[in-house]
């Protein structure tokens, strides 16, 4: 019991990762305070763990000011703080607003500072504090997240300042920045790629080293390590959770190939599937026929996060083959095709299929 007889309190503890976390802490002895701006998910998530579910919007200092109150009021004390309310609105610098930007800045870091400026106080008396800030890897730069990146960072600027200041009253502040997590935000943005979400996932898995996407689960064990005096020593630090093998920005996606019946003997036919999570793509397919080169550029933008690229002849007296490979020479097509799409840092293609016999990115 890692947390018995430890009051933690949860913003953000409704769904996904809170939730998770506020649930763990519990099975591990703590009276847990479950926050949410929306109080129904709270309240079903604090009731089956006995906990003290609170409606706040943390962008509100009112609004958090009464809650750390209510908490050290109805539970005597608070150990843990742990900031998970979060909310994203992304789009593309140029089409980013004014609210966009104001609305996860606002949720972000200024709710993140709201509820550690009113924690320290019991911490600080106490002379005992745990506070951990949900970062994410969009903190390294990711497309059309402005404003989530520059939040995600600053609160790891965040984490080391109060690490330096609240040290001395036996306070650790620390950052998780977790990659890709199965949560309502995550499906919120396959929807808004217009992509089907067990699609998105499986692109998504297929970038990380495990091989599977995180759970809310998978998170909420690294922040009650940082939660608890196991980790006493560590403070001012961000762990990442599934850092990404490359930035995020040049996320690539997978290739699977296989051959088609339709090639008859002497022939090939492959259909290579590359599922991509990006928002542009610009091909330039040089196409070979009857000893003609034709050249297509095409720029496909985001709606499906899966391009579907056919190789091989289209007839059966064909001998086309892709451009400088060999009839077996996909998997270098591929090969290329992915460093080249990784270089670019471009976004996801649509669902389409495409004869290509070669292949080559125009930027
Ligand atoms: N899911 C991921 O892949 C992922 C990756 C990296 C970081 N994160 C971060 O983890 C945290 C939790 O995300 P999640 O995926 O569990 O999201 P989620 O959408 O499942 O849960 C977020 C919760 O925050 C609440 N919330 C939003 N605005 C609020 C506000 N102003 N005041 C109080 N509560 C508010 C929502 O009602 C919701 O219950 C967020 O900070 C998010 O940025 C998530």
């Amino acid at each position: 019991m890692r947390f018995k007889d430890r009051v933690a309190l949860v913003t953000g503890g409704g769904r996904g990762i809170g939730a998770a976390t506020a649930e763990l802490f519990a099975r591990e002895g703590a009276h847990v305070v479950v926050s949410d701006m929306d109080i129904v998910p709270a309240e079903q998530v604090a009731n089956p763990i006995g906990g003290l579910a609170v409606a706040c919007d943390v962008t509100s200092r009112e609004q958090v000011e009464d809650m750390v109150g209510r908490a050290v009021r109805e539970l005597g004390r608070l150990d843990v703080l742990v900031c998970c309310a979060g909310i994203i609105r992304d789009n593309l610098l140029f089409k980013m607003s004014d609210d966009d930007w104001d609305s996860v800045i606002d949720t972000h870091l200024k709710g993140a500072f709201l509820c550690a400026r009113a924690a320290q106080k019991p911490m600080v008396d106490q002379k005992y504090g745990k506070i951990v800030f949900l970062s994410s890897t969009s903190a390294l730069g990711n497309r059309g997240q402005t404003n989530y990146s520059t939040a995600k960072a600053g609160l790891q600027g965040m984490a080391r300042t109060l690490a330096i200041e609240l040290g001395p009253f036996n306070i650790n502040v620390n950052a998780v920045a977790p990659g890709f997590v199965e949560t309502r935000m995550t499906r919120a943005t396959a929807e808004r790629m217009g992509v089907d979400f067990e699609a998105f996932k499986v692109g998504a898995a297929s970038q990380i080293p495990l091989g599977r996407i995180g759970q809310p689960e998978d998170i909420a064990s690294v922040i009650a390590f940082l939660s608890n005096d196991e980790s006493s020593f560590v403070s001012g630090q961000t762990i990442y959770v599934r850092r990404p093998l490359a930035p995020s920005h040049s996320f690539l996606g997978s290739l699977r190939e296989r051959p088609s019946p339709a090639g008859g003997a002497g022939k090939y036919q492959h259909r290579v599937t590359l599922n991509v999570l990006m928002t542009r793509l610009r091909l330039q397919v040089r196409r070979r026929a009857s000893g003609r080169t034709v050249v297509r550029r095409r720029t496909f933008w985001r709606s499906s996060p899966q391009i579907r690229i056919e190789f091989g002849p289209d007839g059966p007296n064909s001998s086309r083959q892709p451009t400088g490979c060999s009839p077996h020479g996909v998997d270098w097509l591929a090969d290329r095709l992915l460093r080249w799409l990784g270089l670019l840092g471009i976004l996801p293609p649509p669902g389409r299929i495409h004869q290509i016999l070669g292949v080559g990115i125009a930027n």
